[in-house]
């Protein structure tokens, strides 16, 4: 549905070149959510513009839907307003002189050949009803709140009933409660019109829960691009571990194919065309993925002797800062079962929670 290849943006500027994006290639499946996650001006919006062609790459190929877009080397740029997508902006980029009716209708007006006022009267409405802003026709835009703006923004883009809609952190204005609910709503409407959505954001949380595949991004660089369920899990860089979650980090030294020795104590991985022995390389470990031992555990896991030197209270959950070795580990434990600061403790981790990260 969307294809992006080596894709290049560099600005130029009187500090000289930023090269905001460097080499990225994307593949989005038809009405896939997919998601680019990264921080502050690693190429997100970029990246998006490019797809909306409001930006003009320096080199790279883009196609929608099997049509090439734009080709730095053959010298192809389909303009905007040729391409069938729609956009959220980051800033909702909603129309303050118009109504919340106008703002949704406004792209319609635009579109030729045109579109008979009839119809453009029932997409509106039929879009404001998807969002629950019915009964807003009249109202301008600007009296409604923060969360009702970023419905409308959504409302007309979606009225455009385009394949492809890209949402640039559409929610990073709505309040912490609000956004949460929308998060899900926002997907399954996406799910539900059948579109294929490319959503931005640096909210992790937002990434995990609404993307199908998620593409972390770090200098106009994708560094890892998986489903979130392995992004989480298996992250392959220091930079991707960090960004994502809590993690432990330790320096490790690989002993043997299946070993890893760290100021810890030694660990078992599973190793699966890992670094050679002699490699110096970076253990990380979640929280939630240690356990003081109970007897009976199964057998395989690592077992690590320590004292537990903190215990803090987050509600749902406790954090225990535990000394084993010459390291220090941070534990998630279920409230209930919470051990004293001094105690002793013997730390349970599976091979498979072991992550060795090379970079
Ligand atoms: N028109 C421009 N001229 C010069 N530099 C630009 C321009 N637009 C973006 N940049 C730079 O390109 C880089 C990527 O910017 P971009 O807006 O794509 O980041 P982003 O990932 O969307 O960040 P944020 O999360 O803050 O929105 C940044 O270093 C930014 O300063
Ligand atoms: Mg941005």
């Amino acid at each position: 549905m969307i294809k992006i290849e080596d894709l290049a943006v560099t600005f130029r500027t009187d500090h000289g070149d930023v090269h905001a994006v460097k080499n990225v290639s994307i593949h989005v499946a038809e009405g896939e959510f997919y998601t680019l996650l990264g921080p502050s001006g690693c190429g997100k919006t970029t990246t998006l513009r490019c797809l909306a062609g409001l930006e003009r790459p320096t080199a790279g190929r883009i196609l929608l839907n099997g049509e090439t877009v734009f080709d730095g080397a053959r010298g192809i740029t389909v303009p905007t307003h040729q391409r069938d997508i729609a956009m959220v902006f980051q800033s909702y980029a909603i129309w303050p002189h118009l109504t919340v009716f106008e703002n949704v209708a406004f792209p319609l007006r635009e579109m030729r050949p045109r579109v008979q006022d009839a119809e453009i009267k029932d997409r509106v409405a039929r879009s404001l009803e998807l969002v629950q802003l019915t009964g807003y026709d009249e109202r301008p835009a600007p009296f409604l709140s923060g969360g009702q703006q970023q419905r409308l923004a959504l409302a007309r883009a979606i009225c455009r009933e385009s394949p492809v809609v890209l949402l640039d952190e559409p929610l990073s204005n709505l309040d912490a409660k609000l956004r949460a609910e929308t998060r899900l709503e926002l997907r399954s409407l996406v799910k539900r019109l059948g579109m294929t959505a490319v959503y931005v954001t640096h909210d992790q949380t937002e990434a995990l829960t609404m993307a199908d595949r998620v593409a972390v991004m770090n200098s106009g660089e994708i560094v890892q691009e998986s489903p979130p369920r392995e992004i989480y899990q298996k992250p392959i860089s220091r930079f991707v571990a960090s960004f994502i979650g809590q993690i432990n980090f330790l320096e490790g030294e690989i002993k043997e194919k299946g070993v890893v020795d760290t100021p810890a104590g030694k660990l078992r991985y599973v190793d699966k065309d890992g670094p050679e022995p002699g490699t110096k390389v970076t253990v990380a470990i979640r929280p939630e993925n240690l356990f003081p031992d109970t007897k009976g555990a199964s057998q395989d896991a690592n077992l690590l002797d320590g004292i537990v030197e903190e215990v803090i209270f987050l509600g749902g959950i406790l954090e225990c800062t535990v000394k084993t070795g010459s390291a220090q580990l941070t534990m998630q434990l279920h409230p209930a079962h919470g051990p004293e600061p001094g105690a002793g403790v013997t730390l349970r981790v599976q091979p498979d929670d072991v992550n060795i990260l090379r970079k």
